[in-house]
């Protein structure tokens, strides 16, 4: 006990060092010190770009990526320059774009001082596209690990939280702004996010501090400065942030599983999610029963064991999963599921024969497909499961997951990535998807 609370204390101490050190000094970092893109349709996106102390504004333009596809290039706004926000935030949103079309755009001051990024739009319909997805770096990590995303040229990569480890547990909202200007002035980080669009959710220590819930005092400022500074998809009355978009024919469902989770008391209903975004992911779920496949990214482990006093990912909130579990049940949806997941320090994929939790289940009972892609840059530990296809337990790895859509079924191959893009083996998982379920077509033990 003596030596856990060493180790609070030290990890305390660390966080409030961190928190403390001051902000890159912008203002020596050229013109537009970091830039991103996100909220990806078929026809539209948002681009969120920090320009440096001083700067009074900035424009976007985007072009085709292809030759001769400077007429076709759109300014935003059409004349002049934007206006950033207090803190130099701009946010851009683009429409009237062609669907499945690769453009690059640019972000540039009226000096003329430029940052470059690109991105592709999805098609309206059949559409085959490639996703990352990972969680936990260490705060502003440079590793190499991100270099091996960006070469897998995805059409979006998922960051499921520990964007940082500032811990912050105050309502402090400048504290989350360095927070983002450290992560997104990381070289290897900006050369990503400006490669391919994002979706991000946070977690526990870019939330608060570890394990944080809704008691957590940082919950506005998170929340607040997540709206500012993030490329996001349109979100919900409420504090919590989740969302939901469509690529293609897949329906893909992010939830947050912080900002209105309940403490595991006595007192207190046990909520993961909070009433509301319960009965909002249920209504998603409704509306999604007739896609091929449904992609939901729930940051924590789904995964527990069923007999083991834990406290990880959803096991203090098993009545809440298996509310969850029996809606998807009932839309017939089990089969077309596949959820990313963080967190655990670790990878992993199961194949469903561990995942289910809905009501009446025997240890027959098939659940959906998990897959864990972390950490990009952190300590190992594992969490949760069993998991059928396995655990690597190493630093810098990722999740990818590919589509090809045929028009009438979908191929799916999920897959674990080692720091330099290879297969980790064993981790690899293919699916077809067709007459409303995906079934395995090959794995590798
Ligand atoms: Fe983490």
């Amino acid at each position: 006990m003596v030596s856990l609370c060493w180790l609070v204390l030290v990890a305390s101490l660390l966080g409030w060092l961190a928190v403390a050190r001051p902000a890159p000094l912008l203002a020596q970092a050229g013109g537009v010190a970091w830039a991103w893109s996100g909220a990806i349709t078929h026809e539209s996106a948002t681009v969120v770009a920090r320009v440096a102390d001083g700067v009074t504004g900035a424009r976007l333009v985007i072009t085709p990526d292809r030759a001769g596809a400077e007429a076709d290039a759109m300014t935003v706004p059409s004349t002049g320059m934007a206006a950033p926000d207090a803190h130099g935030v701009i946010r851009f949103a683009v429409t009237r774009l062609s669907p499945a079309t690769r453009y690059r755009y640019r972000v540039e001051t009226p000096s003329g001082e430029r940052l470059d990024g690109r991105l592709r739009t999805w098609a309206d319909g059949p559409f085959s596209f490639r996703v990352t997805f990972a969680s936990c770096a260490t705060t502003a990590s440079n590793s190499r690990v991100f270099d091996a995303i960006r070469s897998m040229t995805p059409d979006l990569f998922v960051h499921m939280g520990d964007f940082h480890y500032l811990n912050i547990s105050r309502n402090d909202h400048a504290a989350f702004r360095r927070g983002y200007d450290r992560v997104l002035s990381s070289p290897r980080q900006s050369a990503l996010y400006r490669s391919t669009p994002i979706a991000y959710m946070f977690d526990d220590h870019d939330f608060g501090a570890n394990n944080a819930d809704s008691t957590s005092a940082s919950g506005p400022a998170a929340g607040t400065v997540y709206r500012e500074r993030v490329p996001h998809y349109a979100l919900q009355p409420g504090a919590s942030i989740q969302q939901s978009f469509t690529i293609g024919r897949v329906r893909v469902i992010v939830t947050d599983t912080r900002t209105a989770r309940a403490p595991v008391d006595a007192d207190r209903p046990r909520t993961m999610l909070g009433e509301a975004q319960v009965r909002w992911l249920e209504d998603e779920f409704e509306k999604a029963k007739d896609a091929p496949l449904v992609i939901w990214v729930n940051t924590v482990p789904w995964i527990t064991k069923a007999n083991e006093a834990t406290s990880e990912g959803w096991a203090p909130y098993a009545e809440e999963r298996t509310r969850l579990a029996d809606r998807i049940e009932a839309l017939g949806l089990t089969a077309r599921i596949v959820m990313l997941s963080g967190d655990g320090h670790m990878s992993a994929i199961d194949d469903g024969r561990n995942s289910a939790y809905m009501s009446g289940r025997t240890p027959a009972t098939r659940g959906f497909v998990v897959a864990h892609g972390a950490p990009l840059d952190r300590w190992t530990r594992t969490k949760g499961g069993p998991y059928s296809h396995g655990v690597s337990r190493r630093n810098h790895q990722f999740g990818m997951l590919d589509v090809a859509d045929t028009g009438t079924a979908l191929d799916v191959t999920v897959s674990v990535r080692n720091g330099t893009g290879g297969l980790v083996p064993g981790l690899q998982l293919s699916l077809r998807c067709e007459k409303d379920a995906c079934v395995p077509v090959s794995h590798t033990q």
